[in-house]
């Protein structure tokens, strides 16, 4: 949510600001700006809408920042984007996260004499910079941060400083090291063509990046300077570009045909352990937000069936109600992509506070998530850029599968099922499947509502399939437990509404009886599964893989959604109001 970038070095920053923050839109781009640093002036641009390249080539100098942004305070208008200046214009700031305490911080600084030119929650951040710049610029951004409350990354420029100073009060920034010249940004593909060795900023840190001298990294309370590792992160920059692909979207879908594979290259120590863990626990949960809560959904059934384990899925931000069930003996598992969904990071705060041991499942290696958890389990899926998730999804599941089988002492065995379906899934993405599926999108695109529905392992993919379609094409879709439908939203069925029904080839008869029931009100049924059942209208063919069956159901649904949303015209990558990562509450 909100991307960041800062650029302090001997070249041109407009040019690296503006293609850093290209690589950081899928975080926000409702509306964009960049400040320099020159001759001691602050140079600004802002725009509304997606980044253009209006006006960015004029601002002159070797430090700057940038920033795409996701409104939360404020409408979308050029005056609320960032960067935001103080009464002064002494520093530019640019700012990802939410202040909780402004409205007490606004009217304070507003009795003492600020003007504030935007009704963002941000530009106070500047304003009490301000109040303290007699004590120096690094002071003064060091007192404004102690009395900001929620979770932010700051990023600043100032007039009095040859440099960037950063601080990190709960959303991520990450400094990326390059010769003689230094990057921050909220995410590391911003830098990642330039420079793959990184430095974490944790929370409660600041850093002081000043031309021509290697960063300081202090504690923002204490003062204290903290020492650093450079850690070199493994992804290349061109995991980060479409290639031949049009959107990112349809390559992650179809870098699944590696992604399973890839994501059980896995220590089988480290699974057989956790496993363990799992075992022993008084209590297990797993928890995510979005498309991940639906794997931790589907977790729930993959645990139950294989390892007669019992998990419960509690979506992230109600986890804290749950803190009263929480003991040393409690074992959380926190699926997240990017690892700083803030959401994600409150549940494992709150557990933690418990005593509660933390495993992670996540894309992302430094990631927040990932430094909070005791132990990590990477999907390795490579970066995911397009906002709707895709390849992340199908790895998150291979490993929770074979957590259960390890569970169930079969690891062999689920590893071996896992690669045969990754070979399947291999076949199924070909040119002749993903054009069967177009003309069902073509025929459906005109819809105002699509229904999902699934039983058992393939509910919670229901109700993923649900997001993929709503996030890409903007129909109205819902997914349901095929036993529900009769219990209220049969009632929305009428002649020639879709209802997908997602089956698995065997021990059908009860989805397949809730598919009759659609039908017999007059619903068009759209059968995906390894077997086409009479009942079907239409029929998208996926392999028998038995319980792994979510794997493979989820990958055409995430097909359709993207042919979908092309036939509508919709911004596939990019889909409006959303952001990749969350990093509010
Ligand atoms: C997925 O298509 C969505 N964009 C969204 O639900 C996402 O899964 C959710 O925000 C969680 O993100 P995370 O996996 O990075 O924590």
């Amino acid at each position: 949510m909100c991307g960041i970038i800062g650029y302090v070095g001997h070249r041109e920053a407009a040019p690296i600001l503006f293609a850093s923050l290209q690589k950081l839109e899928y975080r926000g781009y409702d509306s964009y700006g960049f400040a320099t640093l020159h001759q001691r002036k602050i140079w600004i641009r802002k725009n509304k809408g997606k980044i253009s390249e209006a006006g960015f080539e004029k601002l002159p100098g070797t430090i700057g920042i940038g920033h795409t942004r996701w409104a939360t305070h404020g409408n979308v208008e050029k005056t609320n984007a960032h960067p935001h200046v103080d009464c002064e214009k002494h520093v530019a700031i640019v700012h990802n996260g939410i202040i909780e305490n402004f409205e007490i911080l606004k009217k304070r600084l507003k009795k003492d004499g600020h003007k504030f030119r935007s009704q963002t929650d941000s530009e106070i951040i500047a304003h009490l910079i301000e109040n303290n710049i007699g004590a120096g610029v690094e002071e003064a951004v060091r007192r404004a941060m102690l009395v900001l409350g929620g979770r932010s990354a700051v990023v600043v420029i100032s007039r009095d400083f040859d440099g960037i100073i950063a601080a990190r009060t709960g959303s991520p920034l990450i400094v990326g090291v390059g010769e003689n010249e230094y990057y921050i940004a909220s995410d590391i593909p911003a830098f990642l063509n330039r420079t793959n060795k990184v430095m974490y900023l944790d929370d409660g840190q600041m850093v002081i990046i000043e031309k021509n001298k290697a960063p300081v990294f202090k504690d923002i309370k204490s003062n204290d300077i903290i020492k650093k590792r450079i850690i070199t992160i493994d992804w290349d920059a061109e995991q980060i570009e479409k290639g031949k692909y049009k959107h990112y979207m349809i390559k992650e879908i179809m870098e699944q045909k590696e992604t399973i594979i890839r994501a059980l290259n896995q220590d089988s120590r480290a699974i057989k352990k956790v496993a363990n863990e799992i075992d022993k626990a008084f209590g297990v949960f797993l928890t995510g937000c979005g498309t991940a809560g639906k794997v931790c959904l589907t977790g729930e059934y993959i645990f139950s069936n294989i390892a007669n384990k019992h998990v419960n899925y509690v979506t992230s931000s109600e986890f804290p109600n749950y803190k009263n069930f929480l003991t040393k003996k409690t074992l959380l598992i926190a699926v997240s992509q990017s690892g700083e969904t803030a959401d994600v990071l409150e549940a494992v705060k709150v557990a933690k506070e418990k005593g509660v041991k933390v495993i992670s499942i996540t894309n992302v290696k430094g990631s927040t998530l990932d430094r909070m958890s005791d132990y990590t389990f990477l999907i390795n899926a490579g970066p995911e850029k397009a906002v709707a998730s895709t390849k992340a999804t199908t790895a998150q599941l291979a490993i929770l599968y074979l957590l259960a089988y390890s569970l169930a002492k079969n690891i062999d065995h689920g590893k071996r099922l896992l690669l045969e379906t990754a070979s399947k899934i291999n076949d199924m993405l070909n040119p002749r499947y993903e054009e069967h599926i177009k003309k069902i999108a073509k025929r459906l695109h005109r819809k105002k509502d699509i229904f999902i529905i699934g039983r058992g392992f393939n509910y919670p993919m229901a109700l993923e399939s649900a997001i993929k379609i709503q996030e890409v094409s903007y129909i109205h879709a819902q997914g349901f437990a095929g036993g529900e439908l009769k219990h209220g939203p049969i009632a929305l069925i009428e002649k020639n509404t879709p209802c997908i029904v997602l089956t698995k080839g065997e021990d059908d008869h009860d989805i397949i009886s809730n598919a009759m029931e659609v039908k017999a009100r007059g619903g068009l049924v759209i059968g995906v599964g390894p077997k086409r059942y009479g009942v079907f209208d239409l029929w998208i063919k996926t392999p028998s893989v038995g319980v792994l069956s979510p794997i493979v159901n989820i990958i055409p649904i995430q097909l359709l959604a993207y042919h979908l949303g092309l036939f509508r015209g919709c911004e596939i990558d990019t889909p409006r109001n959303l952001a990749k990562s969350v990093t509010v509450k």
